[in-house]
């Protein structure tokens, strides 16, 4: 199905008439009222990023919406019936997200479904399935190439198939999370096919270019993001007689937000996949969306007005659904996704906090949270109605995004951490417990990323290839203390497949031609199945105890209403660099969390915890009840502790 063009609407803004086909009372009375809801911030966004095109294209959304809701299920209808009583769903503590590859974690769709037990077992509620919808043939950029929105990679199954599973995950309490991509399409996307046969609507799509003058002009502020295997921003294409601005891989053509045409075919896109039962929508590479002349074209102010416009259409057909926002930028960048000033509340619901997980590792690297702290203190707090979503690593590489403020302002080198950082997750520093990969080398900058499983980077690689048990222990006690604070820290603790297993990177990738280029295959592994039935037979093993210590950090946060991610955690200064001290103000009473970034005990002045909590707390992990009046307490290497007020 393709949107209809741009000709038919006056740009008629008012209810009446735009609800005056929907028969229904019942469903008019909704319409009507979510309309006025959401209407008037649709309208005000449109009129910010589309001048001389708002009315207009308020009446095709508006009009889009009001079929896309025609065509929601019951079931569905259901569900955001829920969720408008539980507008906070997504920030409560019971929320436990799993990220993994349809193919490598079963095989295909109807296979996964018959895996779902082992997700619910684990207490997932949350489930992002990697890229699926059909990429384009070969390399894809792990499936970011988008060939056809509407339809499922041809070996994983149809789009039945995938309503099907949303919907037997909604029966077990799963939302299904998917990537839309709206940076790009595949070069094999119907537009760009189009675009190339000469349609000039659909070169109205993209951005061509005959000659370099507006790409150069471009270029000069534009960073590479794969400079190893896409070096520049534009790629010349013979079909096209021009060039096309191509920010990822030279197949992946950049869409231009600019037209009106392309957020009404969004639009619809997001609806369609929210009437199959999406129900959390990860917006890819949206940074990237809006490009300025001079700038390095991320972070634009219509981004987010271009969020407003999709989320107010999708919230008028499907309230049960929301976004997060895939936006690897710094802090105050970063904020803007969630919403601040005039788009408090109204743009994305979640965001991935990268700074929390870069901290992690540098606190890990360094035995020292002294960094962290500085960088997590001077954090804008976030919008109290939305989350992040944190993870320890995703199926991304790692980059030091360590700001020189934050490292100067604890005391260091900036650009020598982030090359100690560089050097010790590669193995390459000495004593370093870590065995990444390099990704992408940047010569000019030294900047290097890193490629690695959980296990990988957190030295389980290195220590069971040595048998070494201290070694071991060391390893499996930092997999569960990185993961103690994903699951604590507060917001949507993102599970990477096979880290709940302990999972050290695959090298195979590098006999694949389509992802031999491409280290960050090392840890996108194939769920190893058996590995998850030694880990439930034999409990004193590795993958058993990161396995049993998982399970129980997840049953701990879902019994823990302090977890709830309106509360903000906040840094309190550490008498000791390597111990990290959080604190959250529930209304239920404050808690305040400890960790241990080292591998050796540390001694802790109780009068920090007790100025918070007074002489006594529950800690919630061992279940122990803690006094807090004598004058210190050690802390084990690798401790965790959550320590709460009784009540
Ligand atoms: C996001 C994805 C990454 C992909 C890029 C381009 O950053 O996480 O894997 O390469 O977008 O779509």
């Amino acid at each position: 199905m393709s949107v209809p063009p741009a000709e038919s609407p006056v740009g008629d803004t008012s209810a009446e008439t735009l609800l005056s086909g929907v028969s229904d009372p019942a469903e008019r009375r909704t319409l009507r009222l979510r309309l006025g809801r959401y209407g008037p911030d649709l309208l005000d966004s449109l009129r910010a990023v589309y001048p001389d095109a708002a009315e207009a294209t308020y009446e095709r959304l508006v009009r889009l919406a009001v079929d896309a809701h025609a065509a929601r299920s019951d079931d569905l209808r259901a569900l955001d019936e829920a969720r408008l009583l539980s507008p906070d769903w997504l920030q409560q503590p019971e929320m436990v997200g799993y990220v993994t590859y349809a193919d490598r974690y079963a095989g295909t769709l109807g296979a996964l479904a018959d895996r779902l037990d082992y997700l619910e077992g684990l207490g997932v509620t949350y489930l992002h399935l990697m890229p699926l919808l059909k990429p384009r043939p070969g390399e894809s950029d792990g499936g970011y190439a988008v060939m056809d929105y509407r339809a499922v990679r041809d070996d994983l199954g149809t789009m039945a198939d995938l309503s099907a599973l949303a919907a037997d995950l909604r029966g077990r309490g799963i939302s299904l999370v998917l990537d839309l991509v709206l940076n790009h399409v595949a070069r094999e996307h119907d537009w760009a096919v189009r675009a190339r046969a000469g349609e000039q609507r659909y070169r109205d799509y993209f951005f061509l270019y005959g000659d370099r003058t507006q790409p150069d002009l471009y270029e000069e502020a534009l960073p590479e993001i794969f400079p190893d295997f896409a070096p520049g921003n534009f790629t010349w294409d013979d079909e096209a007689n021009a060039w096309v601005w191509t920010t990822f891989n030279s197949y992946q053509w950049d869409v231009n937000w600019a037209n009106p045409d392309v957020v009404v075919e969004y639009a619809d896109v997001i609806c369609f996949l929210a009437n199959a039962g999406v129900e959390v929508l990860r917006l890819d590479a949206i940074a990237f969306i809006w490009k300025r002349l001079g700038t390095d074209c991320q972070n634009q102010p219509e981004v987010h007005h271009l969020t407003r416009i999709l989320r107010s259409v999708l919230r008028i057909v499907a309230p049960a659904a929301a976004f997060k926002a895939e936006a690897i930028v710094g802090p105050s960048d970063l904020i803007r996704y969630l919403g601040t000033g005039q788009h408090h509340g109204k743009v994305s619901d979640l965001a991935y906090h990268n700074s929390l997980m870069v901290q992690l590792w540098s606190a890990l690297a360094s035995r020292s949270a002294r960094l962290m702290e500085v960088a997590l203190a001077a954090f804008p707090a976030k919008p109290s109605t939305t989350s992040w979503g944190t993870y320890v690593r995703c199926h991304d590489d790692i980059g030091w995004a360590v700001s020189d403020a934050d490292g100067l302002a604890a005391g260091l080198n900036p650009w020598q951490h982030r090359t100690f950082l560089s050097d010790f997750y590669s193995g390459a520093y000495p004593g370093s417990f870590a065995r990444g990969l390099v990704f992408q080398h940047n010569p000019v900058t030294n900047d290097r990323r890193i490629s690695g499983t959980l296990a990988s980077l957190a030295g389980l690689e290195l220590a069971l290839s040595t048998n070494d048990p201290w070694r071991i222990a060391d390893a499996v006690a930092r997999i569960l203390l990185l993961t103690t604070v994903v699951m604590g820290y507060g917001g949507v603790p993102l599970l990477y497949m096979g880290d709940e297993i302990g999972m050290t990177n695959d090298l195979s990738y590098a006999d694949r031609p389509e992802h031999s280029a491409d280290n960050r295959w090392a840890h996108r592994p194939r769920m190893d199945w058996d590995r998850v039935a030694a880990a439930a037979a034999h409990p004193d093993t590795a993958e058993g105890r990161i396995s049993a210590g998982v399970r129980h950090l997840v049953d701990v946060r879902k019994r823990t209403p302090h977890l709830h991610a309106s509360v903000e955690s906040r840094i309190v200064v550490s008498p000791d660099p390597r111990l990290l001290l959080l604190r959250r103000d529930h209304p239920l009473g404050a808690m305040v969390q400890i960790y241990n970034v080292s591998e050796s005990p540390v001694y802790l002045a109780l009068e920090v915890v007790r100025h918070i909590l007074g002489d006594r707390a529950d800690e919630k992990l061992s279940g122990h009840s803690y006094d807090l009046t004598p004058a210190s307490m050690l802390i084990a290497p690798y401790q965790a502790l959550w320590l709460v007020a009784p009540r």
